[in-house]
């Protein structure tokens, strides 16, 4: 199965801080780091890495070559990304010393994408192929529509949550990968189980792959709810997180293997990613997730 990501692409600006700036202060950062992100770009990176088959479309800035190189150097097929004129997306991201982020960010040219690329790209993508999609983009219930008229299944990473998100028709979704916040956005209910019982209710086809932080994640189909804690290191920037687990999630899920298998497997490329730095180069490849499987301890729920 190929899996199609249309996706952002992201120069992150990292500001190491004491703490989140607050409204008002003015604070001198410890250092600065420039890495390639962007929800898109370490998805992608991530699906490869854990070695599935993988598109990434979208549009990058006169200033995204890296990023581009980066991607195909990682093994993602990078024939649907275009580079467009003007500046390429970018992310201003506060790290502070426990790990924890704030990000703001600037589309540039991941709000590019035309409707003509759209039907160009999925002209070659068709049932039996996976789309992958976050919010980083413009366009994203256009292409929801167009990949379900093909019969592809689509997974949607609703991140960042805003009012694009209530444009897309939740019932033309395979997949739905999201984090609590998301999900409490999206249902109105904090409660994890009312969350959960929301989504089977109102979309009973929906599999739902929902991240609980330092609590593990829960996946749910129409059969069965399976819960998998965190594996436990220690947390130096969470960045790229979430992006780590949707791509080697959704690398298995391609690859067919057993949802349970999956989702260990996505839980420990996560944690490994919070303990390194940057978004992209802290995603690890799959010989480290092998090795950090048969190593690392999970933090009992
Ligand atoms: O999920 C992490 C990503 O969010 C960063 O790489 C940044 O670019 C933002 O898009």
């Amino acid at each position: 199965m190929k899996i199609l990501n249309f996706g952002s692409c992201n120069i992150d600006y990292v500001y190491a801080l004491d703490h989140v700036v607050a409204a008002g202060e003015t604070q001198q950062s410890n250092g600065l780091n420039v890495f390639p992100g962007g929800k898109g770009l370490n998805q992608s990176i991530a699906a490869a890495r854990a070695g599935a088959e993988v598109y990434h479309a979208g549009c990058i800035g006169e200033d995204g070559g890296f990023l581009a190189e980066l991607l195909q150097t990682s093994g993602v097929d990078i024939s649907y990304l275009q580079q467009v004129d003007g500046k390429n997306g970018h992310a201003i991201i506060q790290v502070t010393k426990d790990g924890e982020n704030c990000i703001v960010l600037y589309a540039g040219s991941n709000a590019a994408i035309t409707k003509e690329q759209v039907d160009d790209v999925l002209k070659n993508f068709g049932s039996g192929d996976l789309l992958l999609l976050q919010n980083e983009i413009n366009l994203l219930d256009y292409i929801v529509e167009r990949a379900y008229e093909k019969g592809m299944q689509i997974a949607l990473n609703p991140s960042p949550i805003d009012e694009n998100i209530a444009k897309i028709d939740f019932a033309k979704l395979s997949y739905l990968i999201l984090n609590e916040v998301e999900a409490a956005a999206l249902s109105g209910f904090t409660d994890e189980a009312a969350n959960l019982a929301y989504f089977q209710q109102r979309y009973p086809k929906l599999k739902v792959m929902l991240t609980l932080g330092k609590r593990g994640c829960i996946y749910q189909d129409g059969e069965r709810q399976l819960r998998h804690p965190i594996f436990a290191v220690e947390a130096v920037d969470t960045t790229a997180a979430g992006d780590t687990f949707t791509g080697y999630f959704l690398a298995g899920i391609a690859a067919g293997m057993d949802c349970a298998e999956v989702i260990k497997r996505a839980s420990c490329a996560s944690a490994i990613s919070v303990s390194k730095h940057g978004a992209a180069p802290s995603i690890p490849d799959l010989k480290s997730v092998e090795y950090g499987l048969k190593t690392m301890r999970v933090k009992e729920l």
